[in-house]
């Protein structure tokens, strides 16, 4: 799209006085700890200063990142866990940075419009058994006595031409299409949920038609969301002509992913498996080697969350793959890739029970990946997920077909076992490579490291 140029000064027409819009305006620099904005101030004829934070040049573009945050002092200054607030302007700058180009706008509409001396008393109605938004009727108050259309005058000014509004409030959303902003989506931000805001957060949902999904099988956490936005672009940022390919583990602190072959553990905590549920998801498909079939018949679906169940992906090349396997009584059966030589005998018996084999060429190291990938891609497979096992993870590494590391390191000391990669892949110095772009995250007790491998640089 052509940018356009922002004009180099633009006076903000003096309104009618009845608009109750704007003022005045002044603009300033304003560094903070991940970037820059360009703070914007906005007196409106009451007195009151609204801001607008912006990040990149926003001037004349599309799709661009808006948080319209009404002010919440006890939640944004105190980060009080009472409501959702604090949480999601922290998420909002977040994206925005990560973006480097956004508005936050906020607006000076405290206690959804009743100021905060009558929010806190709300708040003790709340303690009283009250919902939020009958507190605010039994104060006089509508539940909710906000107004948009100075957020749609800023965007206007702003030179925005449309947006993803960072919100889950279709209030909001409504009101700013019916302001004259131009939304193309939604971006919902999901708060962690407490026992001092789940009462709040239903209130919302039930009351006010906030669009946030509370139910146990979408657990919402604004650092998994993190990661899977991380994911997402990284995605659409690296395409190339085979599919993209994640690489997903969890290792113990000492560098084990298995204690041995023979006794499976379970490493990730529970929050963090439901992330590697959350990623599989977003994958077309779920590969992992026989061995790993082998020592922890696993189901590589999505059960802790919900979305589509990945194709799951066998490397196979002498059709080793169980009948009995759990991979045969899922809803998406598995594809085994085996070797030109394996028996036809076993390649009708898995058919029979479902599974799809398939035969490419093999070496010693097993089935040959590049050719693999590149059959997988004519599938329109675009997107696979490498879970392991230690051979699998270093067939990959070692043919430079990763295109994103997302490790889970897990609180355990194991002593001895399978280490993500067979030592021999590291026969020379110059096998070594680093992570860039990284992202550490703590989820629950494990922490998760992402990056995309640099395979010659950064040594
Ligand atoms: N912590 C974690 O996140 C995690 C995740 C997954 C697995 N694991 C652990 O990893 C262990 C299994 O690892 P593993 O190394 O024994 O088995 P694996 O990597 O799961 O499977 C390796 C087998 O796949 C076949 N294969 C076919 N083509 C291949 C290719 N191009 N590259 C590599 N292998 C290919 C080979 O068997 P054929 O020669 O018979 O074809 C090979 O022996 C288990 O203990 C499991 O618990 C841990």
């Amino acid at each position: 799209m052509k940018k356009l140029l922002r004009p180099l000064s633009r006076p903000i027409k003096k309104m009618s006085h009845n608009s109750n819009l704007v003022f005045d305006k002044i603009s300033t620099r304003l560094p903070v700890s991940h970037g820059e904005f360009q703070l914007h101030l906005y007196r409106d004829f009451d007195g009151k200063d609204h801001l607008a934070l912006e990040m990149g040049d926003v001037y004349g573009m599309e799709n661009v990142f808006v948080r319209v945050h009404s002010e919440c002092l006890t939640g944004d200054i105190f980060g009080s866990a009472r409501c959702d607030c604090g949480e999601q302007l922290r998420q909002s700058i977040h994206i925005i940075t990560e973006e480097g180009l956004g508005v936050i706008i906020y607006l000076r509409q405290e206690g959804r419009g009743i100021g905060l001396r009558n929010k806190l008393h709300a708040y003790n109605l709340q303690d009283e058994g009250y919902d939020t938004t009958e507190a605010n009727l039994k104060l006089g108050h509508a539940p909710d006595e906000r107004n948009y259309s100075l957020a749609a005058f800023i965007l206007r000014d702003l030179g925005v031409k449309s947006v993803r509004l960072l919100s889950n409030n279709p209030e909001k959303l409504k009101s700013l299409t019916n302001s004259g902003t131009r939304i193309t989506s939604r971006i919902p931000l999901n708060p962690r949920i407490t026992p001092e805001n789940a009462f709040y957060l239903k209130t919302k949902v039930s009351r006010m038609n906030h669009i946030l999904d509370l139910d146990e099988l979408s657990p919402t956490s604004p650092e998994r969301d993190n990661i899977i936005r991380y994911i997402t672009r990284k995605m659409k940022s690296l395409r190339c002509n085979r599919p993209f390919v994640t690489l997903s583990y969890a290792q113990s602190l000492d560098g084990y992913i298995s204690a041995s072959l023979d006794k499976p553990i379970s490493l990730s905590g529970r929050e963090s498996l439901i992330l590697t549920h959350k990623i599989r998801s977003i994958h077309d498909a779920i590969l992992v080697g026989i061995g790993t079939v082998l020592s922890d018949n696993p189901q590589l679906s999505v059960r802790l969350v919900k979305g589509e169940n990945p194709q799951p992906i066998i490397l196979d090349t002498r059709l080793r793959f169980p009948v009995d396997a759990k991979l045969l009584n899922t809803s998406v059966l598995p594809w085994i890739i085996t070797g030109r030589k394996s028996k036809k005998k076993k390649q009708r018996i898995l058919e029979g029970l479902g599974a799809k084999v398939f035969r490419l060429p093999a070496n010693n190291n097993g089935v040959e990946l590049p050719i693999l990938l590149s059959r997988l891609a004519k599938k329109n497979i675009r997107s696979i997920m490498v879970e392991g096992g230690t051979r699998v993870i270093s067939s990959f590494i070692d043919e430079r077909l990763v295109d994103l590391f997302v490790l889970t390191i897990t609180p355990f000391i194991i002593g001895s076992g399978l280490q993500a990669f067979e030592q021999k892949i590291f026969d020379s110095w110059d096998k070594m490579f680093s992570l860039r772009d990284l992202r550490y995250v703590k989820i629950g007790r494990d922490l998760i490291v992402c990056g995309i491998p640099s395979w010659d640089n950064d040594k």
